[in-house]
Formats: structure tokens, sequence, C-alpha cells
């Protein structure tokens, strides 16, 4: 009996040149999906490709309402950002694309699950555990198994006349609805600056000379309106992405630490991404008292190292995920936004929940705040400071 093996397939340099390997020097049928989570491509093309390339059966799979519902939408409540910089677009994917990989693999009743993920990268551990969360099947890899670099790959896809786009000669390319990720090329000098060809989601030239404004509205930590209209989950960041890509909003440029300890030069386009964590954080320390918002900062870092580190999975993930979600109880209200030749400002929020008061705080006539409690409160506030300095 002949092999079979999955393959998530996008289409791409890697995993095209996967389907001929594993075809060719693993002697396998190969079955491709690709899970669409907003990368844009077009699945007519994509199965036209897979079919090119010989391959027994092609799946596309519409996963984009349930990424950002069970994806992004828990990223936004742990104001994941990996290193106070990276969305995790690409991390919050994988463990969906592998979920919907294993689904198929059952139907088609295949004898291995493949992947074209380097051995460099942080992809490689994020399909790798959260296959293994559901299968015993063997895993392939074979541009990790052989080693392969890009050259190599591109000499290869060339002999077996597969069509590579032209920007994928230039940069490594991986999007979807959370961010545009672009690495590779000319961005692995770290400080040279990415030349504009690099964007695509964000305007860098000729930007508006107005100001715009974005106001979010959240219930329970969830976005769920935006500039005063309901919007689906999926056309909420679309929508904001448009926007704020217009305004110049969402490229981030940093050096990352990867799973495997490489240091490697990452570049972002990430407009939605950047307008809802930053919206939402704000809404929080609003309504949070000041040892939520303490606290809850450790366990969204955490949160965002174990989502990067490919542990989806791992039960402490969902542990943490029952606290934060505990936490968007009071979480509701609306941010605005300002966004101005590429700089983006909170300028304003309200929530029914907030514990402002500005009856407190004022520093006007009428206030209700007793100062002269205050003095005794930093007395003893810092006793044993005083006691130790001296
Ligand atoms: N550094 C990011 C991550 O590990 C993005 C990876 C993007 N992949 C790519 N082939 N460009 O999640």
């Amino acid at each position: 009996m002949t092999e079979k093996a999955i393959l998530a397939f996008s289409g791409g340099l890697d995993t095209s040149v996967v389907v001929k390997y594993l075809q060719e020097k693993y002697e396998m049928d190969v079955v491709t999906i690709t899970v669409d989570v907003g990368q844009g491509d077009d699945p007519k093309q994509i199965t036209a490709k897979a079919k090119k390339l010989g391959v027994k059966k092609h799946y596309n799979i519409d996963a984009k309402k349930e990424f950002v519902t069970k994806y992004i939408f828990p990223s936004i409540k742990a104001n994941a950002l990996y290193q106070k910089k990276y969305c995790l677009a690409t991390a919050l994917a994988r463990p969906l694309i592998a979920k919907k990989v294993l689904e198929i693999a059952k139907k088609e009743k295949v004898t291995a699950l493949a992947h074209g993920c380097s051995g460099k990268g942080n992809d490689q551990v994020r399909f790798d555990i959260t296959m293994r969360a559901g299968s015993n099947l063997p895993i392939i890899a074979p541009i990790r198994d052989l080693n392969l670099d890009r050259t190599t790959e591109l000499k290869f896809a060339k002999k077996h006349g597969i069509k590579i786009d032209n920007v994928a000669k230039k940069f490594s390319i991986d999007q979807n609805l959370w961010g545009r990720a672009i690495e590779g090329g000319v961005l692995e000098d770290p400080y040279r600056e990415p030349p504009e060809d690099a964007f695509i989601w964000v305007k860098t030239k000729n930007l508006p000379t107005k100001p715009s404004y974005v106001e979010i509205k959240f219930e329970k930590g969830i976005p769920i309106a935006v500039d005063g209209k309901s919007k689906g989950p999926v056309q909420l960041i679309e929508y904001l992405n448009k926007k704020a890509g217009a305004a110049g909003i969402g490229i981030v440029d940093h050096i990352e630490d990867r799973v495997v300890g490489i240091k490697s030069r990452e570049v972002y386009e990430t407009p939605a991404a950047l307008c809802l964590i930053e919206a939402h954080y704000d809404l929080e320390k609003m309504v949070h008292t000041k040892h939520e918002t303490k606290f809850k900062s450790t366990v969204d870092d955490e949160w965002s190292w174990l989502v990067y580190s490919g542990l989806w999975e791992d039960p402490l993930k969902r542990d943490l995920d029952a606290f934060i979600d505990h936490t968007q109880k009071r979480v509701s209200g609306t941010v605005k936004l300002k966004m101005y030749k590429g700089s983006l400002r909170v300028v304003g929020r309200k929530s029914r929940h907030s514990l402002y008061r500005h009856d407190i705080a004022t520093y006007g006539k009428g206030s209700t705040f007793d100062q002269k409690l205050a003095r005794g409160f930093v007395e003893l506030w810092g006793m044993q400071s005083t006691e130790a300095n001296k």
C-alpha cells in the first residue's frame, strides 16, 4: 500500500517544494489542505497549484471566523504582545491549522502528517506539538529533515517548473487576518531600514495631513463595534486593518528570540492588532483595580510566551485562559484612538464599570477626597523604607 501524507499547503515556495519531495524522495501520495485564516489567497488558484503538483486531493477550509473568535479574541483579552511587540499573528494561526489538518487526516486515513517548516523557526515547534496533542502519526518535515536552504529550494522549484512570485523571491512572508510577517532577504541586516516594497498593508508615503479617529466598543473584553457600527468578528478586523493601515499605523520592527534560541530580525504589519490591544489595555486600566492590573500583566506575559512557544495545548495555557476570561467581566466600554502620520494614541475612554471618580480625582472645587488622611497614609506606606535609610 502506498503511504499517504497530508500537508498543510499555502501554495508558496516551501510547501510546493515539500509536495514534490514527498512524492519523489519519500514515494508518498500527498493530500493537501489550505486553511483560510485570512491570508487573502484565491482558493481556486491554490487548488490549481496543488493539482498541478500532482496531489491526490486538495481541501480548502474557511476558518476565518473560528480564527478570530477562538484565537484572536483570547489574545486581545491577554493583551498579547510577545516581547512587548509581536501580536502573535503566525503563532495563533498554527494550532488552528494543525487542528484542521488532523480532522482531514482522519477522514483521509493518511499514514503521515507533513509540514513545510524549517528546523530554524518557531512554526515547527507549534505544528509538531499541536499535532502530537491529537495524533500519533509520524511527522515528516522535509525541509528540516534534509537540511534544505532557500537557495536550494528555489533551484529545486525551478527544476520542477514551480512558479514563485516576485515578493517571495525577496522575502519570506506569512500573513493572515491578524498580521503580515516579513522576514529574510535584506532584512537579515538588523541595522538596515526595511525597504518600501516590504510593506503592503501600511501606507508609508503621502500620509493624510489630517488626523483620523477610530472608536472601538468592547463587551467583556471582546471588540463588538467600531465607529458606532456593530461588526462581525472578521469584518471588524478587516475594517481596522484598512483604516489604521491607511493612516500609517501598524509597522513593527524588532529583534525577536525564537524558541530554538536564534535571535531574528522580524518586521510586521499589524494595524488592527496594534489598535485593538492598545485600546483594550487602556480600557482594562479604567475598570480593573490596581491589584488586578499588576497581577494580570504577569499572566498576560506568560500567556503570550506559551502561545509563541507552541504550547497552545498545554494545561497551563488553559488555566491562564480561565483566569483571563474571569477578569474580562467588567471590561466593557468604548475607547477612542487618534491616528496621525503613523502615530497612534488613546485620546478617550468610557465605561459603565469605570473606577475613575471625577469627584475624587479633581484638582478643582468640590473634591470629596480628604487630603488630611493622606499624611498618615504616606507615613505608614514609607515607614520601612524610611527606617532602612536611617
Ligand atoms: N517570527 C514570527 C513567528 O514566529 C513570524 C514567522 C513568520 N513566518 C514566515 N515564514 N515568515 O511567529
